[in-house]
């Protein structure tokens, strides 16, 4: 394992300026993002784990549906106790997923076919295995303080219960402390014990994780998806939360996130990396993040990032202040109406990315729509109809484009996702009824959209040769890109048809938003207006037939029907998830 510090071997067989693409300033505006979680995408060499030559060898599928960037979910080097999000070295790739010489073919690959590449930056935390954390274990080390350290709570004996630092919860359960026999002090991990925090607050961190990321944009790549991003700054003191009865540790994320030098931070990487500068797509994961802070953190005259995930919309369906496990049922006006928010508070400054899932969420057909034969196509082409109509840039995450479900695992066994593995150890230790934790795992679990991609019809749905690290979803037979692709009528086209309008229209870029029947519990109206055009957008979302009130929505005859999931029909009544686009002027 090598440092960053040091200069690394190149093995690629073309010079990285080959491998460079032109971006022209703001470019990203009218791009479309489909993430890959590598794992799960295609398998090159039969170990049932996915790989980046078996993603070079589909790249004519991305270019097909017409989407302007990959976002690469983590293939560095990595014990995968997170499934690589846990990095032991960031300059190199883990075996797993191939070779350096391997990324590089798949970015000339990718280029060659005017698509970019993103890759994830996992910098709030390394692999407990990462060089830097084994050579901080050393309280004499120069990078003691690269990672948080603390002795035991004051009067507590270190290593017995509640002598933790802090009271705070980790987000995959269990205390965010690991106590280190070995120095005799704790260490801060917000995830994994293998997941140890970096310390942002020292300066020689910083300039190292800057330093890496400029090797990767020399090396060919073209911008940034920055995991927990708002973590790296942290209210400094440490301190215990207020307590929760009942609860040993507590969710502490006044403390740990968004902390008072996140946007300096920012700003610094910004400089230091040249992200703007470079036209680099950069775009921020941010748990909690508010408006506001979004807001000041993509105004492009701070010199920060280019648009934030934000996370509000994927917790509406959930219990007031429960956690994700707390299921509750998901309110269409109250969906529509923070969508609408987030429109209007980066209206002027700023910028949204879109999303309904990605790796981390359950499938957008099964949360958001409706996942049953009868509606499940119909669902999936009108929940892209209204993402790709807001104003910023959408994401589709692998499978979405071919309406992919969640999957039905039964026993805890099935699962492989440290979150749910390790929630369900948790939650039924507290007593809870295995089939109830069992029941949130089924409808929110990350394993739902982890499944591999359904290619086709064949053994494995052609995932791989082998034996797939986890489970293909039974439905592959039914849902797969082979068959979608050969379907005028797929989610796959539909969502093709949406991309070219974003790269030929310019109100659906740039275009004012404004959402129509803010209350109606079945239909997402919204229009965008551009100087003299105006594009209508009336979906129904619901399963059954809906009527749209006369004179709610601008009349559409004589538009232009640009895209509708039905044959024929009217604006004025909609069949189940029916959804229709049309263009005034
Ligand atoms: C967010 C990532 O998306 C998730 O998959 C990961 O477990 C955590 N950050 C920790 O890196």
């Amino acid at each position: 394992m090598s440092s960053p510090e040091q200069s690394r071997p190149q093995q690629a067989t073309t010079s990285a300026a080959g491998r460079q693409i032109e971006r022209a300033p703001g470019w990203w505006k009218s791009a479309v993002v489909y993430q890959i979680y590598p794992r799960s995408f295609a398998d090159s060499n039969g170990d049932g784990v996915g790989d980046i030559p078996g993603i070079t060898a589909r790249v004519d599928h991305l270019a097909d549906l017409g989407v302007d960037v990959v976002w690469l979910s983590p293939v560095y080097a990595s014990p995968q106790d997170d499934n690589g999000y846990d990095i032991s070295d960031y300059e190199d790739i883990d075996p797993t997923f191939g070779s350096l010489a391997d990324l590089d073919a798949l970015i000339e690959a990718l280029h060659a076919r005017g698509i970019k590449l993103v890759m994830d930056l996992v910098v709030n935390h390394t692999s407990d295995e990462h060089a830097w954390f084994a050579e901080s274990r050393d309280p004499a080390s120069a990078k003691r303080d690269w990672y948080w350290w603390r002795p035991a709570r004051k009067g507590f004996t270190a290593g017995t219960e509640g002598a933790e630092p802090t009271n705070w919860a980790s987000f995959f359960s269990g205390s965010a402390w690991q106590f280190d026999e070995q120095s005799g002090e704790y260490y801060l991990h917000l995830f994994s014990r293998k997941q140890p925090d970096l310390n942002w607050e020292n300066p020689e961190v910083r300039q190292a994780v800057y330093a890496m990321m400029n090797r990767w944009v020399e090396r060919g790549v073209d911008g940034f998806r920055m995991d927990v991003i708002n973590l790296i700054s942290k209210q400094p003191e440490l301190r215990d939360a207020p307590a929760e009865s009942g609860r040993a540790f507590v969710f502490a994320a006044d403390e740990f996130a968004n902390g008072p030098r996140l946007e300096e931070f920012l700003q610094e990487m910004n400089a230091a990396v040249g992200l703007d500068a470079r036209q680099l797509l950069t775009v921020g994961e941010m748990p909690g993040s508010t408006i506001e802070l979004a807001r000041r953190v993509t105004d492009p005259a701070n010199g920060e990032l280019n648009m934030v995930f934000t996370f509000e919309h994927v917790g509406l369906d959930t219990q007031p202040g429960g956690s994700k496990w707390d299921i509750a049922e998901l309110s269409l006006p109250r969906l529509k109406q923070n969508l609408a928010a987030w429109q209007e508070g980066l209206a002027d400054v700023g910028w949204n990315s879109l999303y309904w899932d990605n790796h981390d969420q359950p499938r957008a057909v099964s949360r958001f729509g409706d996942d049953s034969p009868r509606h499940r196509v119909n669902s999936a082409k009108t929940l892209a109809t209204v993402q790709h109509a807001h104003r910023g840039t959408p994401y589709v995450y692998q499978g979405e484009e071919l309406g992919m479900t969640n999957t039905q695992f039964v026993d805890i066994s099935a699962y492989r996702d440290i979150e749910s593995v390790n929630y369900y150890a948790e939650a039924t230790s507290l007593g809870l009824a295995p089939e109830q934790v069992l029941g949130s795992l089924a409808v929110r679990s990350r394993d739902n959209a982890r499944t591999p991609v359904q290619w086709d019809d064949s053994s494995q749905a052609g995932f791989t040769q082998g034996i797939p690290w986890l489970p293909v979803n039974p439905n592959y037979v039914v849902v797969n890109a082979a068959a979608a692709v050969a379907d005028p009528g797929s989610t796959f086209h539909h969502l093709r048809r949406l991309i070219e309008l974003r790269h030929t229209l310019p109100v659906l870029v740039e275009g004012r938003f404004q959402l129509l029947l803010p209350d109606h519990e079945q239909i997402w109206a919204l229009t965008r207006t551009l100087g003299d055009q105006v594009l209508v957008v009336v979906a129904n979302c619901s399963s059954r037939p809906a009527v749209v009130p006369a004179g709610t929505v601008p009349d559409v005859r004589g538009a232009q029907l640009l895209l509708s999931t039905h044959e024929g029909g009217t604006t004025a009544e909609l069949a189940p998830w029916e959804s229709r686009v049309h263009l005034i002027g």
